[in-house]
């Protein structure tokens, strides 16, 4: 049988009345052409304790760069997240909570719950001095005390920073510093699996390292129960010190520009950098996209695998859905984890009509065939989602008619933590989908491709993504460096932002994100800084130089492949390899430990220096026959030495 190339609207969206692409095109068109008017409307979404008068000020000249939305408005988003739906619909369950370990029972939350614990979690804040435009750090594992501390800090205008718990205590110390934080908020462990994270032991040595802050509070949610230390007078229970408090905290009424929270992410240059959001436009576009995104209707379950870490968890575990009163399961778990139908067992268990996944996971599924869907119906679904990377056109097959059984629309959403919202995406009933592609524009945005000089390329064609104009969700700034924010987003391309990832824009406009063109890896859905993986190698003692490159890898999309040469006293080892991939996960964290270490006497490099990745790629890729151009390197020896190390570690 011939695969359809694309995949036309009603023959994967029977269940629903479907719009069709017209009134997809009708709607794009009025945000494009009239965009003042469209948002101003769209903002109604949003209860405003202050009115706004203008809606759009913002400029992506580099000289003149501002990003402004509904900038003279007022507002709470844990109001128009909690407080308006508790009225007709405060017994609807706003969170299920599925525990790692499937015997454990599980919790469901209703919005007047919901409502309770984050006024009380907001008091318990203030009775710690925290105020307005304090950043509070959080360190925790997916459980329903993660998403009332994030609330709660948004309760009383207190941008939260998440750092993922799979970050080391040095990386969370350089954020903790970063963002001067004197509130952590933790748990004694978290569960992955068979596994146990020591969340509260790693915060204790991030505190030691620290520079230049001194937390002064850490709150504590027993979730595992472990034993841990103790320091009296910062370290608080987070039972103890919310159970005492009031049950009601007025919201405070915060600017649409106030931030609403700092998320760190990495860049080709550099440490991590910490991305900030702002309120009012990040409320009123993702309360948007996540109905129509996911064709959202109170009273259907959904699910999104996402971390609260990352910038999924943020706009569409928690902001998205909470925005229009949805009922979402969230889980603390590896999604094969005690068995590999684990996931699909939970599908099953909740009913869930839609899944919001990453391809990554997808893979994993498919490599262990039908034993991750075995006896599973998986009959509730009628929508599914991916984020993260490209799927490739397998992967979506397989999740198409093995999980969606031939029945749901796919929607492949491409977006980036710096874009606060999905930017690509099909609307499911209107968009006819094609696997591997993103498809078209959301409303409001305004993508463009560009050659290399910089020229707007139209009609089928391949370059870079830009986009030309603001959108409401759109990052404002780094953290403490809005220099670095001009310099990475907005001086590649004049006037316009620029994504990093390359793109091939089709005969139907529709667009095929084919990944990053930067020194970014993509790794299992994980966005790591080559840069950064670098720099923490040359800290260790042995290492003289270092070179991260991609490799592709079946799973994670991206492995981590890398090139070390070591000072002329310590000789190669496997003890060495494992110390070195050790390192790394202390430095950074276990996502960036290298998958491979070849160790090499010397790295190709240009006359003037600059390391040749594109050779490394190439060579870790074993793809020896398309090295390209060697004639500009200073030492071309180097490149058959490399060739016959790289044998003999395969
Ligand atoms: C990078 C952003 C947005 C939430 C998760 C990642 C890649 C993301 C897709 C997609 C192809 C995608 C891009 C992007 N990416 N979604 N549907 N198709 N590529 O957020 O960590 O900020 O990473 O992820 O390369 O630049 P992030």
């Amino acid at each position: 049988m011939t695969e359809p190339s694309s995949y036309p609207v009603m023959d994967v969206y029977r269940q629903r009345e479907a719009t069709d692409l017209s009134h997809y095109q009708q709607q794009y068109d009025e945000s494009i052409n009239n965009s003042d008017a469209f948002w101003r409307q769209k903002a109604q979404r949003i209860e405003w304790t202050k009115p706004f008068t203008e809606v759009e000020n913002s400029s992506f000249d580099r000289d003149n760069l501002h990003i402004r939305w509904f900038e003279d408005g007022e507002l709470n988003i844990t109001s128009n997240c909690i407080d308006r739906h508790l009225d007709k619909h405060g017994d609807n369950t706003a969170f299920i909570f599925e525990p790692n370990n499937p015997d454990d029972s599980n919790r469901v939350i209703s919005y007047k719950e919901l409502y309770r614990h984050v006024c009380q979690m907001a008091n318990a804040l203030k009775s710690r001095g925290v105020k307005k435009g304090d950043v509070v750090t959080l360190y925790m594992p997916m459980i329903p005390e993660a998403i009332f501390a994030m609330l709660a800090c948004a309760r009383i205008g207190a941008p939260h920073s998440v750092v993922f718990g799979g970050f080391s205590p040095e990386a969370l110390a350089d954020r903790i510093d970063n963002g001067q934080s004197k509130v952590v908020i933790t748990a004694d462990e978290g569960r992955r699996g068979s596994k146990t994270i020591p969340l509260k032991d790693n915060v204790d040595v991030a505190i030691q390292h620290c520079h230049s802050t001194r937390v002064d509070t850490v709150i504590v949610v027993a979730n595992t129960g472990a034993e841990i230390t103790w320091v009296d007078g910062r370290d608080v229970d987070y039972t103890e010190i919310t159970d005492e408090q009031a049950v009601d905290c007025e919201p405070v009424s915060v600017n649409a520009e106030d931030p609403l929270f700092i998320l760190y992410t990495s860049g080709s240059t550099g440490k991590p950098k910490g991305v900030v959001h702002t309120t009012g436009g990040y409320s009123v576009y993702n309360s948007l996209a996540f109905e129509e995104i996911f064709d959202y209707h109170r009273g259907e379950t959904y699910w999104c695998t996402a971390d609260i870490g990352w910038i999924t968890g943020h706009s569409y575990v928690v902001y998205g859905p909470l925005l229009n009163g949805a009922t979402s399961v969230i889980y603390e778990g590896m999604p094969n984890w005690p068995t590999a139908n684990r996931a699909a067992t939970i599908v099953d268990k909740y009913n869930v009509d839609i899944l919001y996944t990453a391809p990554t996971a997808i893979r994993a599924m498919m490599a262990d065939g039908d034993k991750s869907i075995e006896n599973c119906s998986l009959s509730s679904l009628r929508l599914l989602g991916t984020v993260g990377e490209p799927i490739n056109p397998e992967a979506w097959r397989w999740l198409h008619s093995e999980v969606g059984k031939n029945n749901c629309p796919i929607v492949d959403t491409w977006w980036q933590t710096e874009t606060g919202g999905i930017m690509l995406t099909p609307l499911p009933g209107a968009t006819a989908l094609k696997p591997g592609s993103a498809t078209l524009p959301f409303f409001g945005i305004q993508p463009e491709v560009l050659d290399a000089d910089g020229t707007v390329l139209n009609g089928p064609c391949s370059g870079g993504l830009c986009i030309a104009k603001s959108w409401p969700a759109q990052a404002r700034t780094i953290f403490g460096d809005h220099q670095r924010f001009i310099d990475t987003y907005f001086s590649s391309y004049d006037g316009y932002y620029f994504t990093s990832d390359g793109c091939n824009r089709d005969e139907d406009g529709y667009y095929w994100i084919t990944g990053r063109v930067d020194d970014v890896l993509n790794v299992a859905g994980h966005r790591m800084g080559t840069a950064e993986i670098e720099s923490a190698l040359v800290a260790h003692h042995a290492v003289t130089e270092a070179a991260v490159v991609g490799k592709p890898h079946a799973i994670k999309g991206e492995a981590i492949y890398v090139y070390v040469s070591l000072n002329s006293d310590t000789e190669a080892s496997p003890a060495l390899e494992k110390e070195l991939k050790n390192w790394v996960r202390q430095e950074i964290g276990a996502i960036a430990s290298p998958d491979t270490i070849q160790f090499a006497n010397g790295l190709p490099k240009t006359r003037s220096g600059k390391i040749m990745r594109r050779i490394l790629r190439k060579i870790a890729s074993d793809e020896c026959d398309q090295l390209g151009d060697t004639s500009t390197l200073a030492d071309p020896t180097v490149v058959d030495q490399l060739i016959e190390q790289r044998q003999m570690i395969k």
